[in-house]
């Protein structure tokens, strides 16, 4: 019998439960620490979930075999690479960095230490979003050639101002593009292909008091597969309208999902194919209040914990993730070509990352 996986949290706010009720919940796995440079927040998540709370300095005196790291963006590259020097296996919060370069160091360190890098975009895991990628796989769409993302979402000022991170460029969480868009780049580019131009503009409407960063962006895409897509995304509605995505492909149809109200599990409103067609409304029960950050969370993390388990799979099996850190750094490319678009006032290229970083 194989013994258990011991799994570890550095990290422990607001999504650092999603990880360890996942850890605490899957057979063959054991939470044996939870670390924050906030002692109280370790003890909160271990209290709930198990393993002992310790310093961020001490965890790696607790053997892990795996770690997630769910620290603010800036901090995820040092994560990261402390848990590659240890040899330990590691899943990391979205975005997998605020710089390219951060990133590629971190799929370095990993590949060098013979540990996996996944990152989390769990809403990959939704059944839809599968379905429209099944959909490309099997010729439903034929070859995809016009996408739009909206992420139409709704914060408070003080989402902002409770977490020094968010309001500063420098820690890039409090741009709508890094922070609530990229789970969308990602799902983008996961049907699209790869990008290779962007036009960007980014706006701040309702936060510009409590963050330096945009709070809307509306922006062009152009894939190397000759497809184009529309993008615009915003946290300065009330109420928010959640998230869709809809693909068109060469054979003429389109098929999209709906998240409403956000962080719930999407379905598919539209499916436009000959012969198959259906559509709904992600409003059919009508519009509702604003939900709060932790109801956000709590809905996804049923996907955080299908995301989890195959990540756990994957590491026993010995394989790659669904989500490599080399996957994850494609939509960190996308997000890095747009901030530059929305900063010079021009169309900008994507950066290429699969050149620089050999599988
Ligand atoms: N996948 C998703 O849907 C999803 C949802 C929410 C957040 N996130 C991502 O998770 C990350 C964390 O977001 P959050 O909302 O939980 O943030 P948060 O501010 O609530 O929590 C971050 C925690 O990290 C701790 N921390 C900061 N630096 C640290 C360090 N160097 N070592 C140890 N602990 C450190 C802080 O004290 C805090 O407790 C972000 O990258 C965010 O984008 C992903």
């Amino acid at each position: 019998m194989t013994r258990p996986l011991r799994a570890a949290v550095i990290g422990c706010g607001a999504v650092a439960a999603n990880h360890a009720a996942a850890y605490h919940e899957l057979p063959g796995v054991e939470l044996v620490a939870c670390a924050d440079l906030d002692p109280a927040r370790a003890s909160a998540l271990a209290d709930r979930f198990g393993g002992r709370a310790v310093a961020a300095d001490d965890l790696y005196d607790h053997a892990p075999d795996l770690v997630s790291v769910c620290t603010p963006h800036p901090a995820h590259e040092a994560a990261v690479l402390r848990a590659a020097a240890h040899g330990v296996h590691v899943l990391c919060e979205k975005p997998i960095a605020n710089e390219l370069d951060a990133a590629r160091r971190m799929v370095r360190a990993c590949d060098d230490a013979g540990v996996r890098l996944g990152v989390l975009f769990q809403r990959r895991f939704w059944p839809a979003a599968r379905r429209i990628r099944t959909a490309l796989d099997d010729g439903t769409l034929g070859r995809p050639l016009l996408a739009d993302v909206a992420v139409l979402l709704h914060r408070d000022t003080d989402y902002y101002r409770a977490d020094p991170w968010r309001s500063t460029r420098a820690g890039g969480g409090g741009g709508v593009l890094s922070t609530q868009a990229v789970h969308y780049l990602d799902l983008l580019q996961w049907y699209m292909g790869v990008p290779v131009e962007v036009s960007c503009t980014h706006a701040t409407f309702a936060h510009g008091d409590a963050t330096e960063a945009e709070d809307t962006s509306v922006a062009t895409v152009r894939f190397a597969g000759g497809g184009l897509a529309t993008l615009s995304a915003s946290t300065a509605l009330t109420p928010g309208l959640g998230c869709r995505i809809r693909v068109t492909g060469s054979t003429g149809a389109t098929v999209g999902l709906s998240e409403y109200p956000e962080g719930s599990e999407a379905g598919l409103d539209v499916w436009a194919v000959p012969g198959a067609a259906r559509a709904g409304t992600p409003y059919g029960q009508g519009l509702v209040a604003d939900v709060g950050l932790a109801r956000i969370n709590g809905d996804l993390a049923p996907f955080h914990a299908l995301q989890i388990a195959e990540f756990v799979t994957a590491v026993r099996d010995d394989r790659d993730p669904a989500v490599t850190g080399r996957e994850a750094t494609r939509s960190l490319a996308l997000l890095t070509a747009l901030h530059a678009s929305a900063a010079s006032g021009r169309p900008e290229p994507v950066p290429t990352v699969h050149e620089e970083i050999p599988a």
